[in-house]
């Protein structure tokens, strides 16, 4: 099975021009000259690739050439940008399945979400296009006679992209499209665990880019922690917008905060979903599992905690059970596959970990909570019965693990859901209209998304997304997202003879 998974793997690399060596691992190709860093298939435990980091030496010639290229990209009419944008987007409906593969491959997705991350990307391609003949800023009235005020939205600079592993390809689509139409250069750090579909993607925008006469619009460099935090630190990089868990998003901060930088936050999640007695708990079923289970519990937005009435929690309980029952661990790559495998090998060491301070602290394995058995990174989806006063339930733990939390109603359930230091996504489940309408106001959820009979994951890109609190605040994506990757510019003219001062001001002189 490994060995098929493997040889599929090949295929797809070569058709993204990724080169195939004699070990059948890909050579670096062009993108770096430093240490080699190993891509391992999580399906298999198998190397699928190997990369080469960006060296201390070639990374200020990547700065020097998004700082040189933003000179005339900001001044290229933005509807200009986005056809170029456009261009992406067509490439990548051409790569879509092979690319779609290889996120399977290189992270363990299941194929039908490795195909939704490059629709993900596409989506955000066409949004960026329309955003390109629509950045725009207000009119404002001035108090002063014959003088009017606008805002104008100007490029920012190149932008420090880093992703993480669990989406390697669209979260940079949300950041360096975007940020490309608003006229910025972009200078993309992807996970260490994810480099080879970061060298895909840059190849395909590189096809586009390189004839278009603006090859330094996008720029990748590769390696760990190290070259994150460089960075951060960079002051050539007036925006570096970050993905990952809320300690390295801290660090970031901080690093970033020291040059008074502009960061984007996207950090860890910690999603729950209310299901109330009165909610159509088929419905809420099917949202729990996919949003506890799919991506093997490895999303920002998967659902981690399920706060269930009294009056359902047997019902739904039994039926989650039988669910889970159901879904074995499986080749990502392989048609019918639900669950696949975690990242790496340090990742089972974590939900191992989990899942024993999880007795420790009286939680009840009600299924799961093991390693399975196959080669490669896999763990049995697992259904937890806990408390929400136990400590580990505080916790983003990047696994297929649910909490099951019972309350006896809505004003316990909010208190237990907001009761968490992370903000990102959040559901409720109820046919009541007042009880929705609570869950979105003002006093009830405190998360960045905020969904009512729909589930915690799989957000559209078309609505801005992060969240609050240790989440770090920032937007992406959609709604007016863009305008974290622009300077405003307030402007005040004057088509009169007078010079009036604001608030009444006088300073006559003679
Ligand atoms: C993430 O896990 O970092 O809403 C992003 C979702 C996806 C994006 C997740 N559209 O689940």
């Amino acid at each position: 099975m490994a060995a098929r998974t493997f040889r599929k793997g090949l295929r797809f690399c070569e058709e993204l021009g990724l080169t195939a060596s004699q070990q059948g691992t890909y050579a670096r190709g062009w993108l770096g000259g430093g240490s080699e860093i190993v891509s391992i298939a999580p399906g298999s435990g198998e190397p699928l690739g190997r990369v080469l980091a960006t060296t201390p030496e070639e990374y200020p010639r990547v700065v020097e050439a998004a700082r040189a290229t933003f000179s005339e990209w900001r001044l290229l009419p933005a509807p200009r940008r986005g056809e170029l944008i456009r261009q992406i987007a067509e490439a990548l409906r051409r790569q879509k399945r092979a690319l779609g593969m290889l996120v399977s491959a290189e992270t363990g997705k299941i194929l039908s979400e490795g195909a939704g991350e490059v629709q993900e990307m596409i989506d955000m391609a066409d949004l960026a296009v329309g955003l390109s003949r629509s950045l725009g800023g207000l009119t404002l009235p001035s108090e002063r006679p014959q003088h009017r005020m606008i805002e104008t939205w100007h490029p920012l600079g190149p932008v420090g992209v880093i992703t993480a592993f669990n989406f390697p390809v669209a979260v940079w689509a949300w950041n360096a499209l975007v940020a490309a139409v608003c006229g910025d250069t972009v200078i993309w750090k992807p996970s260490e665990k994810a480099p080879l579909c970061a060298n895909a993607v840059q190849r395909i925008v590189d096809g586009v880019m390189g004839p278009a006469g603006f090859p330094g619009v996008f720029g990748l460099v590769t390696g760990g922690a190290d070259l994150g935090e460089k960075l951060a630190a960079d002051p050539a990089l007036p925006l570096v917008s970050a993905t990952g868990s809320c300690r390295m998003g801290k660090k970031v901060a901080e690093v970033v905060a020291r040059r008074l930088g502009r960061t984007l936050l996207e950090l860890g999640g910690n999603n729950a979903v209310i299901v109330l007695d009165d909610a159509d708990v088929d419905l809420a079923l099917r949202a729990v599992v996919f949003g506890a289970v799919g991506t093997a519990g490895q999303r920002c937005t998967t659902t981690r905690r399920l706060i269930v009435q009294r009056g359902v929690a047997d019902r739904l309980e039994e039926q989650l059970l039988a669910a889970y029952k159901s879904i074995r661990p499986g080749d990502p790559l392989e048609e019918g596959t639900l669950l696949g495998p975690l990242i790496d090998d340090d990742a089972v060491s974590a939900f191992e970990r989990t899942i024993e301070t999880i007795r420790s602290e009286g939680g009840k394995i009600l299924c799961g909570g093991k390693r399975s058995s196959r080669k490669g990174f896999y763990v049995e989806p697992t259904l937890v019965r806990a408390r929400a006063d136990m400590p580990i339930v505080g916790e983003e733990t990047f696994a297929p693990i649910l909490y099951v939390l019972r309350v006896d109603d809505l004003e316990e359930a909010l208190r237990v859901h907001n009761g968490v230091r992370q903000g990102l996504s959040s559901a409720i489940f109820t046919s009541s209209l007042s009880s929705a309408e609570i869950f979105l106001s003002p006093a009830g959820s405190d998360c960045g998304i905020a969904n009512v009979n729909v589930g915690t994951s799989g957000a559209e890109i078309g609505g801005a997304f992060g969240g609050e609190k240790e989440t770090g605040g920032g937007r992406e994506a959609g709604s007016d997202s863009w305008k974290a990757y622009m300077r405003r510019q307030t402007c005040t003219i004057n088509y009169g003879k007078e010079l009036p001062l604001a608030q009444g001001v006088h300073f006559d002189f003679s």
